[in-house]
């Protein structure tokens, strides 16, 4: 508390991301970073980018990383006047919140998901109403009725990791055709089958903006880029609230490197696939343990044990370096949210978890 703060931030309640301990030997599975480094692409550039001409300013409309985003999702017949990239996927949804939700009806979201949303919500003063998850933890489409003045979820959805169709992604779009559907894919390339993109539905639905980041299935947490897919209206609104508050959001670095990133698509298979097959044999040695996780098209699980505290389990782990996620709240706190690592890290894992359900 201090005389000199604003009322607005004396009532702020904050995010609290994930801890970044340095601790040597230490097994970091808690805020659902890559284990694999970037592409040797994306070094290369970032390398030929760090040169005298560190001294201009990057391009504020970042065309050559707003290409090469267009370009990989072609497929899809999208432009680049249809992107929008900012200094991680979380700046993109301040705008987004800012410019695109901020309105006289209340924000629809699930009351469990990616707990930034409220924070934006206190931030830009935007009143909001919360969706319980059904029973088994998937989010009901058909529970989003109230009048509203935007939708936001996460798809697949954190920290469950459970994941909507496009075809119920739709439905919403066309029953809200006046609120904008916010879908937030950061953990969408770790999805399979029936479970991919929402931009295929960007051309057809002005409504629906999609926001993905390349701190996850791209390896670049680090490096902060993240970006909005949707139709040009919605995309202009971003621009106008970006160039009202900081022009030049991406560095040159960030800039080259992540256009590299979308240009190394067998690397990003690579890895992609290497996270997915791990995950699958991770969950397998969990439900050996006898722990229930939930089906995941992301890159962390999210499992419990129906004979062991989920508290204790976290500081058992912890005991032995290895960090995963748990939340002290309502539904949430008999889980462990347990990012996917190497198949080395996750082996010891799997053993630290065997010792302390055996106790
Ligand atoms: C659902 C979800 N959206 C967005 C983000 C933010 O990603 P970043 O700000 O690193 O781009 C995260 C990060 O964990 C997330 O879990």
């Amino acid at each position: 508390m201090s005389r000199y703060w604003s009322s607005l931030v004396h009532d702020l309640t904050p995010y609290t991301p994930g801890e970044q301990p340095k601790i040597d030997q230490l097994i970091k599975l808690n805020t659902n970073e890559n284990p694999y480094g970037p592409s040797p692409l994306v070094t290369r550039a970032i390398k030929r980018a760090n040169s005298e001409a560190l001294r201009k300013y990057p391009d504020p409309n970042a065309s050559k990383l707003k290409s090469a985003i267009a370009d990989y999702y072609s497929r899809f017949s999208i432009t680049s006047s249809q992107v929008f990239v900012g200094n991680s996927s979380d700046e993109v949804l301040a705008h987004t919140f800012r410019g695109l939700l901020k309105k006289d009806k209340p924000l629809l979201f699930p009351d469990i998901t990616y707990s930034f949303y409220p924070v934006y919500c206190g931030l830009f003063e935007i009143d909001y109403q919360t969706v319980a998850l059904r029973e088994d933890y998937s989010i009901g489409i058909n529970d989003f009725t109230p009048d509203n003045g935007g939708i936001i979820f996460a798809n697949p959805n954190a920290p469950t990791g459970l994941a909507l169709t496009i075809s119920q992604i739709e439905s919403l779009a066309k029953i809200h055709p006046d609120s904008v559907i916010v879908v937030d894919e950061a953990y969408i390339d770790f999805a399979q089958g029936e479970i991919r993109t929402a931009i295929e539905l960007v051309n057809q639905y002005s409504n629906v903006l999609v926001t993905q980041t390349l701190s996850k299935s791209r390896n670049l947490a680090g490096l902060r880029v993240g970006l909005a897919v949707g139709s040009a209206e919605l995309i202009e609104g971003l621009e106008r609230i970006k160039n009202s508050f900081h022009p030049y959001a991406l560095d040159s670095l960030a800039i080259e490197g992540a256009s590299a990133a979308f240009e190394d698509h067998s690397y990003f298979d690579e890895c992609r696939n290497k996270v997915i097959s791990t995950r699958e044999r991770f969950l397998a040695d969990l439900s050996k343990l006898g722990f229930e996780s939930l089906e995941s098209s992301t890159n962390f699980v999210f499992t419990s044990h129906p004979s062991h505290n989920a508290k204790t389990l976290f500081e058992g782990l912890r005991k032995k370096n290895i960090i995963v996620r748990y939340f002290d709240k309502p539904r949430l706190d008999q889980h462990l949210r347990i990012s996917i690592g190497t198949d080395e890290e996750m082996t010891l894992c799997k053993q630290v978890l065997a010792e302390l359900v055996k106790q």
